[in-house]
């Protein structure tokens, strides 16, 4: 197969989805509206009729895979779906050159997770059709960010404008090892909300403030001034198998009494998969102030609304 590097590599950041931060906000606040409008009004399902969407996935997903796949069907749209255990990604092609493959096969779109840092990035760069980050190492999970603030704008009542100033969200856990913390954290601050990330000094480290969020190391000195707390799993496959340090539970985890001590409106968010026991126990994940099954819902509707975005946005020539 011949590829035009080139020509692929000028056309490929157009419509990719990499980052939030690449998005920026106009683009950002276009694709939640739509997403928060098919939450209130499901799309007709002739949206992408006779388009194609290919999931790459380098690496395990339940969430991400399932609502990719089902935003891509209910918008009439056929997916091809690659998981790398059955594939000859295996057998060690690559991934440039499994998205290559893909392409040559025939896709608008193409959706990409990787445990290595940068694969979507590269995957993006091999081929001409636009490409969706689905989980890019630590680096970036950009769809994943979307959903937590449509799921928080909507319960603050602030799904219209997406201004989310003068709201704090605390993202608590192994911040250092999270492609979600970082995309989360470039998302609320875009639209205005100010974000601290909290855990201990080993999963956050005074060098986060880069990001442009507040660090912590006391989760309970932030409980009873955030309006939003986001716990996340310890990302044992990222720093070689181990486990949480010890003393992880008494010092970050989400347990009754601290679930006590936040104010009555403060929400709890967590992106899944969840870790019950670790880093957060039952009675707050399913609580009456959980998003959590409420993030899953805006997972489809978000995924809906970056596929039309990324398509339809490419196809009609739109401004990125
Ligand atoms: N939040 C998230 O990415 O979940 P999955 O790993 O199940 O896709």
């Amino acid at each position: 197969m011949v590829v035009d590097r080139a020509e692929n590599k000028a056309a490929a950041p157009r419509r990719n989805v990499l980052t939030i931060r690449e998005l920026g906000h106009e683009r950002l606040v276009r694709i939640l509206r739509a997403a928060n409008g098919y939450l209130d009004t499901p799309p007709e399902g002739d949206e992408l009729r006779g388009r194609s969407v290919g999931l790459l996935f380098f690496e395990d997903s339940t969430r991400t895979r399932v609502s990719f796949t089902a935003a891509a069907q209910r918008l009439g749209a056929h997916v091809l779906d690659l998981a790398s255990g059955g594939s000859s990604m295996s057998k060690g092609e690559t991934i440039a050159d499994t998205a290559r493959t893909v392409a040559a096969i025939g896709v608008d779109a193409m959706v990409v997770r990787s445990r290595q840092a940068g694969g979507p990035g590269v995957a993006a760069a091999a081929v001409s059709s636009p490409v969706i980050s689905a989980g890019d190492g630590r680096h970036a999970h950009p769809t994943q960010g979307m959903i937590d603030v449509l799921a928080f704008a909507r319960f603050v009542g602030r799904a219209d404008a997406f201004d989310l100033a003068g709201l704090r969200v605390a993202i608590v856990g192994d911040v250092l090892n999270s492609r979600v913390a970082r995309s989360a954290v470039e998302a609320f601050s875009l639209l205005g909300a100010s974000v601290v990330v909290v855990g201990p000094p080993a999963f956050a480290p005074p060098k986060l403030a880069a990001l442009g969020c507040d660090v912590s190391n006391d989760l309970d000195a932030e409980l009873a001034s955030c309006d939003s707390l986001m716990m996340l799993r310890v990302q044992v496959e990222r720093h070689g198998g181990a486990g949480a340090p010890p003393g992880y539970r008494r010092g970050y985890a989400l347990t009754s009494d601290r679930l006590a001590k936040l104010r009555p409106s403060t929400v709890v968010m967590h992106p899944g998969p969840m870790n019950r026991g670790v880093e957060i126990d039952g009675e707050a994940a399913d609580g009456a102030r959980s998003l959590i099954t409420e993030q899953v819902r805006c997972g489809v509707a978000t995924r809906m609304a970056t596929l039309v975005d990324v398509i339809n946005g490419a196809s009609e020539g739109g401004a990125p």
